[in-house]
């Protein structure tokens, strides 16, 4: 590995290792606009300049790449990098003038305002005062859509959005107009972005708050907003999001970049709108039993006497949640698992599956069997199986899978669901129990690839309320063996 110097500090790196890269990991953050890990470099806006030893001009080091070491001394030093040099200083100054000159000072009004590049570069490299005399370039912001709106006034021509619409997302909606002070972003003529199944993330690419959600615009101002690392239920990967909450209620969800892991820097539409359905709203649902509330004790019982019992659980639950509810079952082989909806691979790089169950492998693992509810029908109606407990979200669950659940709680002795919400199905069962829903618990999930995924806790549960290991934690103790 050839090895380099940054400020003097000897550091071994890989060849081809990105300048930028190479600072950060011995903790240097370098500032920058138009890189990003995820798009083609560009070096456009030069705020990532750098001195290195032996070049006559500075250089951008989102494009300048560490070589390899001369085959015959490996251990030499191949390159010294400096960030701290008053050339390097100035540049950044200049160029911080420069993408100011046109932009407004509305940071009181704009929802970038606490998360924004333009700030917080300003505030460290960037000068009090301004020599701009002349009038600033004025436009109206504009509607990309019904999910975006740009103003131009305030966007400093990185590209980002221009090549995720053109690199990722396929569609290329956005493009580069004019030349000169007159450069802006737009659509193509007659284009929006409401088309595009991953608009959203155009808004967190943009360094600055030209691009802003309709959704979230003035409604929250983000240093109000908690942070909880989570991952998105609605993708078949199990995404790395934040939730961003605050007064116990999400405002919005983001993608979740892991570290040296690129797929994760972006998320579908439907998962980033997801979170409204997360927001609880009036009187927490209370235990039920025969469409009547009841004492945990009396549910307790009445599963107690049906005799042998199945579990069905839904995918799309968290892996503590399977362990617990498998113990409720009389014995391993009457683990049945449900969920049956489907993601289109729209971007095959970043959804390597279209199988929106996101923890069948976490549940197979824990020994619950998918396709095959037919099997667990046929014992019920037989008088094999008395009793079946069902961990069931409708959002995951087909008609098709609905109607053949509905089969089985009805041919069953009794049954029991556990929702957020009491669904028809769930309401037709007979004793129903409010479990939290995957952002008022910690848990952590087995997705597709194999990999473990954990997710936070970020909203207090209502009181009555509990997680599914909680419940079945007071009705496990009681139950009848195969
Ligand atoms: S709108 Fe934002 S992301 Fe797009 S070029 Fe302008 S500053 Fe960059
Ligand atoms: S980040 Fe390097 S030139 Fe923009």
């Amino acid at each position: 590995m050839p090895t380099i110097k940054i400020n003097d500090v000897e550091l071994s790196v890989n060849p081809g290792t990105l300048v930028l890269d190479a600072c950060r990991t011995v903790g240097i953050d370098i500032p920058h606009y138009c890189y990003h890990p995820a798009l083609t470099p560009v070096a456009t806006c030069r705020m990532c300049l750098v001195d290195i030893k032996g070049q006559p001009k500075l250089a951008t080091s989102c494009t300048t790449t560490v070589p390899p070491a001369p085959k015959d001394n490996p251990e030499a030093v191949v390159m010294e990098v400096y960030t701290n040099t008053p050339a390097v200083a100035d540049a950044r100054a200049g160029v911080m003038e420069f993408l100011l000159i046109n932009h407004p000072l509305d940071c009181p009004i704009c929802d970038q305002a606490g998360e924004c590049k333009l700030q917080d570069y300003s505030y460290s490299y960037g000068s009090g005062d301004s020599r701009m005399g002349e009038v600033k370039r004025r436009y109206r912001y504009e509607d990309l859509g019904a999910k975006i709106v740009i103003d131009k006034n305030r966007c400093i021509h990185c590209t980002r959005c221009v090549r995720f619409t053109r690199e990722i997302s396929g569609g290329g909606e956005l493009t580069v107009a004019s030349r000169g002070s007159h450069l802006e972003v737009t659509t193509f003529t007659g284009k929006s972005m409401d088309q595009n199944p991953y608009a959203g993330n155009v808004v967190d690419l943009c360094p600055v708050g030209a691009l802003t959600s309709r959704d979230f615009r003035f409604k929250k101002r983000v240093w109000y907003l908690k942070s909880a690392p989570s991952i998105s239920r609605h993708s078949a990967l199990g995404n790395p999001i934040w939730i961003d909450h605050e007064a116990n209620q999400i405002h919005r969800f983001r993608p979740r970049p892991l570290e040296g892991k690129e797929t994760t820097h972006f998320i579908s539409d439907e998962e980033r709108y997801a979170y409204k359905r997360y927001n609880r709203e009036g009187q927490a649902p209370a235990p039920l039993l025969l469409g009547t509330a009841a004492p945990l004790e009396a549910i307790r019982e009445a599963l107690q006497a049906a005799g042998v019992a199945a579990v069905i659980g839904q995918g799309t639950f968290g892996c503590d949640a399977a362990q617990r509810l498998g113990d409720l079952a009389s014995s391993p082989d009457l683990r049945y698992g449900s969920g049956d909806k489907t993601i289109p691979v729209l971007l095959p790089k970043y959804q390597t599956s279209a199988d929106g169950i996101l923890n069948r492998r976490g549940f197979s693992e824990r020994s619950f069997r998918f396709g095959a509810l037919e099997e667990l029908l046929g014992k019920v109606q037989r008088g094999e199986v008395k009793a079946v407990v069902l961990l069931h979200d409708a959002a995951f669950t087909s008609e098709k899978e609905t109607e053949l659940l509905g089969q089985i709680l009805k041919a069953a002795a009794f049954s029991l669901a556990l929702e957020v919400e009491p669904s028809a199905l769930g309401q037709a069962a007979t004793a129903w129990l409010p479990i939290t829903s995957f952002a008022e618990e910690s848990d952590f999930i087995i997705n597709h690839d194999g990999e473990l995924r954990r997710y936070q806790k970020a909203l207090q549960a209502p009181k009555g309320v509990r997680s599914v290991p909680a419940w079945v934690k007071d009705l496990a103790a009681v139950l009848a063996t195969a």
